[in-house]
């Protein structure tokens, strides 16, 4: 069984993409890493975050395991993974990657913004994760604060906005739900509401499989 969780930045789907993970045993792929992992080469070549064709180079010679998972995930990494992910062949050069890990046998997990609509159009089941923008910044300023002692709550809320714009508006992959994806506002749950949700959504799936 595929499972494909898209939605917005700081919307949960990440945490709800490694819970499935761990309830199901499958193995679970975070695609926006990858995204970050090609920013951030960009970033220690000295290159601008605009620069297509070195984009595309590291894209192509991408090896995850030689990124240290804390950096890619700082919030730096988030805007600027958002810049060169609205490359068509950075996305193209990223896809094939991600059907290979999709194709596992037993199924995957996969969370990003295309994954439903782009990278397994198939996935047995289809999730897209949102809650409002407030408390999506909300959610990341309290993440930010325990990990790194500080965190500006505008700043945030200001990113997330940006970013929501960019990557539902950009011409390849945009930031949408699948036709066939359930929609699971997770605004007011917390994260075992939002997890039992998806479980439910999932259950529903599997009991017609
Ligand atoms: O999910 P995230 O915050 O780690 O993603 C970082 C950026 O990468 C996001 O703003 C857009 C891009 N991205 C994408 O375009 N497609 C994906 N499948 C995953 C992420």
């Amino acid at each position: 069984m595929i499972i494909a969780i898209d939605g917005p930045a700081a919307s949960g789907k990440g945490t709800l993409a490694k819970r499935l993970a761990a309830h199901y045993g499958l193995p679970h792929l975070d695609t926006g890493l990858l995204y970050r992992a090609v920013a951030l080469t960009l970033l220690d070549q000295g290159r601008p975050l605009t620069d297509e064709g070195a984009a595309l180079a590291a894209a192509k010679a991408l090896d995850l395991s030689r990124f240290d998972e804390a950096r890619l995930r700082g919030a730096a990494m988030g805007e600027a993974a958002s810049v060169v992910s609205a490359f068509q062949p950075v996305r193209d050069a990223l896809l094939d990657l991600q059907r290979r890990f999709a194709a596992q046998p037993g199924g995957a997990v996969l969370d990003g913004r295309d994954i439903g609509t782009v990278v397994c159009p198939g996935a047995e089941a289809k999730l897209f994760v949102t809650a409002s923008a407030e408390e999506r910044a909300r959610r990341r300023h309290r993440e930010l604060m325990e990990r790194e002692g500080a965190a500006d709550y505008e700043a945030i809320l200001a990113d997330i906005r940006r970013r929501d714009e960019r990557d539902a508006s950009r011409q390849v992959a945009p930031l949408r739900p699948a036709p066939d994806a359930v929609l699971l506002d997770t605004t007011a749950l917390d994260a075992d509401g939002a997890f039992r949700a998806a479980l439910a959504v999932v259950e529903r799936v599997r009991s017609r499989m």
